[in-house]
């Protein structure tokens, strides 16, 4: 049996979605177990550019079962607009498989994103708007719509219009919205019934059986460690479990099937959205990198906030997730600097933290303290062996592994799918 997860390490982007799809030749089964459309991965197939949302990167490969976990919130408006979007570029998704138990982001959960935000002024999380956090909030206060109920018409009726009965309240009276019609958004739920039904299926046992069987089956995690709603710069985070832990909750297997986890980790940092992160360089420096990079948001079109690699940050997420290999991405975008820094330490109120301080507020007063590594010049984004990169490259990635402690096994030296050199084998 071969259960894998791929992990984002920092605050998201790293490239999962890259790396996914490099898997996905020999992988049966790719799985989303949390998050929603507020994911974007990208994957970069020859000449084509693809932007994931809510399909698993699997997609892209023919022989690959693409499964919808229970611990997904599904917009059906966007899944479909996905789906039908592939087809037009040829890309047939006949095969996707969605759990009964996952969650809907229906409409007014969109709303409750966008006015929430709105409301909360400068103290804003930054959103992706997608309507993701309420849906969670519905699912954890017993109040949500799931898959298996649009196929129950007077039980969809009556929890949609108990759970309005409630937002409507809040919308009307605290935000002076207009209320939202109960018999609107159930008629457009029922609507999706026919050609959801089809797909959806008891998933946890198909992953299960597909794990006895000896397939492999690739956990597809979205958003990252640190926007994970435990260990993540909460209340800055998502409202679900991305980290590894979540594969489990999400997709319906036990921990002991998880054999191999991969941590996806930039070869710099980048975050969207408000929240700390000591490393961000608000000068000249941090735009080089988000220009070098293509550092603008995959869903939102944002730019993206940079710094250097933080040692601490991804040392963090490899305790945590327990990690048993690192995919180092985006190598490629450090080319031409005389020195590369790397955070090693922060300095908090004067004294130096080897790690993550344990509350938010230290965080807030952590200034990064550098070690300067030597950088490279030449081009490596046509290196496909470790060999192939220069001196000062390989010594980069050896430091990096070091501070993390746990072995590099891929490396990303461009967005195309043969743009990877693979250390040791990650299947
Ligand atoms: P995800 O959310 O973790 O899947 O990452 P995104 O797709 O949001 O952002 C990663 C971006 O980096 C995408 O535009 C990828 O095409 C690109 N990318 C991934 N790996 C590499 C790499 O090794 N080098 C370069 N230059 N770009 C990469
Ligand atoms: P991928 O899978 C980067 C961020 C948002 C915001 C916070 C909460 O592409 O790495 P939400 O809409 O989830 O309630 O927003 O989380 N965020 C992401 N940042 N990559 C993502 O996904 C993200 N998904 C959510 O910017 O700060
Ligand atoms: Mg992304």
């Amino acid at each position: 049996m071969t259960g894998v997860v791929i992990v984002g390490t920092q605050w998201g982007d790293e490239g999962k979605g890259k790396a996914t799809d490099q898997l996905g030749e020999r992988v049966d089964y790719v799985v989303r177990y949390s998050g929603g459309n507020n994911a974007g991965h990208t994957v970069v197939v020859g000449d084509e550019k693809y932007a994931l949302h809510l399909l698993p990167s699997g997609v892209l490969n023919k022989n690959c079962t693409p499964v919808i976990g229970n611990g997904v919130v599904v917009d059906l408006g966007v899944l479909f607009e996905e789906i039908d979007g592939l087809a037009a570029r040829g890309v047939s998704i006949d095969h996707l498989l969605i759990s009964a138990n996952a969650h809907i982001i229906t409409a007014y959960h969109q709303v409750i994103d966008r006015v929430t935000e709105r409301f909360l002024g400068k103290r804003k999380i930054g959103t992706t708007g997608r309507g993701v956090g309420p849906a969670y909030a519905d699912k954890v206060n017993r109040m949500g719509i799931r898959i298996q109920d649009i196929f129950d018409e007077s039980i969809l009726r009556q929890k949609v219009a108990a759970a309005l009965e409630q937002k409507n309240a809040l919308l009307v009276k605290v935000y002076n919205r207009p209320a939202i019609s109960a018999n609107e958004v159930t008629d457009q739920l029922l609507g999706y019934a026919e050609r959801v039904r089809p797909m959806m299926t008891d998933t946890a046992a198909v992953l299960n059986d597909a794990l006895d069987d000896g397939k492999v089956v690739l956990f597809e995690g979205a958003q990252a460690h640190h926007l994970d709603v435990d260990f993540g710069t909460y209340p800055y985070v998502t409202s679900s479990s991305p980290i590894a832990a979540g594969a489990c909750t999400g997709s319906g297997v036990g921990p002991t099937r998880i054999d191999r986890i991969i941590g996806i980790a930039k070869a710099y940092t980048t975050r969207v959205g408000e929240g700390p992160f000591p490393g961000e360089l608000l000068d000249e420096v941090g735009e080089r990198l988000r220009q070098a990079g293509g550092e603008f948001g995959t869903t939102t079109g944002r730019p993206r906030r940079c710094g250097w690699f933080d040692a601490l940050v991804v040392r963090q997420a490899a305790r945590i997730n327990a990690l048993t290999d690192v995919f180092l991405t985006k190598l490629d975008v450090l080319t031409g600097w005389d020195k590369i820094p790397v955070i090693v330490g922060y300095d908090i109120n004067g004294r130096r933290h080897d790690a993550m301080p344990m509350t938010q507020t230290e965080l807030h007063h952590a200034t990064p303290i550098y070690e300067y590594l030597d950088g490279w010049t030449e081009d490596i984004s046509a290196a496909r062996s470790f060999d192939d990169l220069p001196a000062t490259t390989q010594t980069y990635v050896r430091r990096l592994e070091e501070m993390v402690g746990v072995r590099i096994s891929g490396i990303g030296v461009g967005p195309g799918r043969e743009q990877t050199i693979v250390v040791h084998d990650l299947l």
